[in-house]
């Protein structure tokens, strides 16, 4: 079976922490998708926190009118989140659990210990025509947790494995990965992967068929830095469209 070509969202949320940094005008989150697309994204991921730490209300509403490809909105699934997405209607939703005073996504979601309360915000964003993804650590459990809330996608965390990689150790983390997308694929999900993810500890795992989107944020700003975000999103997204 021929696989359509892995796509790269790239995520945004850290230009808008730049500009939080003064509560200013610069730099420009719109600017930075734009500029992410013709550089190679094929989707623009950011999430609308509670503490509105980042992104703002006012850069859905901005970013609606730029984007050309689609947009990823991650999410708490509270009901006030719930509320704005199907207002919203981004391409897709991802549910990521959330804690205040967390530096940045910690872990998957547990979807199945909270199933019920899932339950309900899939069955509203769906309805919504919005495809609802699940954040989840690669765990069996919770895979077939997420296809029984209704979920389209999982989306697997691949920061332990992330963090493994940096001590060489990483054979174990990513058979889970294999394993998780093998089993969610033959559950009928649709696989995508983030978190951690840069130009070299994605390599490993472009082999694995079943995922078919990487979201990227952290590594390709901070590249961006010194490269320019045309040149940070061009180079993932070569390793991801050829692999
Ligand atoms: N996917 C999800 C669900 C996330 O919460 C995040 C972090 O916002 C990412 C992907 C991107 O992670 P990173 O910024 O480490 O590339």
């Amino acid at each position: 079976m021929t696989r359509p070509r892995k796509r790269l969202g790239v995520n945004i949320d850290h230009v808008a922490t730049l500009r939080q940094a003064r509560r200013g005008q610069v730099p420009e989150p719109a600017a930075a998708a734009a500029i992410a697309e013709l550089s190679g994204a094929d989707g623009i991921t950011v999430h609308l926190r509670e503490d509105r730490r980042h992104i703002q209300d006012r850069d859905l509403a901005v970013l609606k009118q730029v984007v050309t490809t689609r947009i990823n909105l991650e999410m708490a699934a509270t009901g006030e989140m719930t509320r704005i997405a199907c207002g919203f209607k981004p391409y897709s939703s991802t549910l990521v659990p959330e804690k205040r005073e967390e530096i940045t996504t910690e872990g998957g979601l547990d979807v199945l210990g909270h199933r019920d309360a899932m339950v309900q915000s899939v069955a509203r964003l769906k309805q919504a025509g919005i495809l609802v993804s699940m954040f989840i650590d690669p765990e069996l459990p919770q895979v077939r947790a997420s296809r029984q809330a209704g979920a389209d996608a999982i989306e697997i965390h691949t920061g332990t494995y992330c963090e493994a990689f940096r001590t060489g150790m990483y054979e174990a983390e990513l058979a889970k990965i294999r394993a998780a997308a093998a089993f969610a694929s033959t559950a009928g999900l649709k696989v995508f992967a983030g978190h951690g993810l840069d130009v070299r500890n994605i390599v490993p795992i472009l082999g694995i068929p079943e995922i078919e989107e990487f979201n990227i944020g952290h590594s390709i700003i901070a590249r961006a830095v010194f490269l320019g975000i045309a040149g940070a999103v061009k180079e993932i997204a070569d390793l991801v469209h050829g692999a």
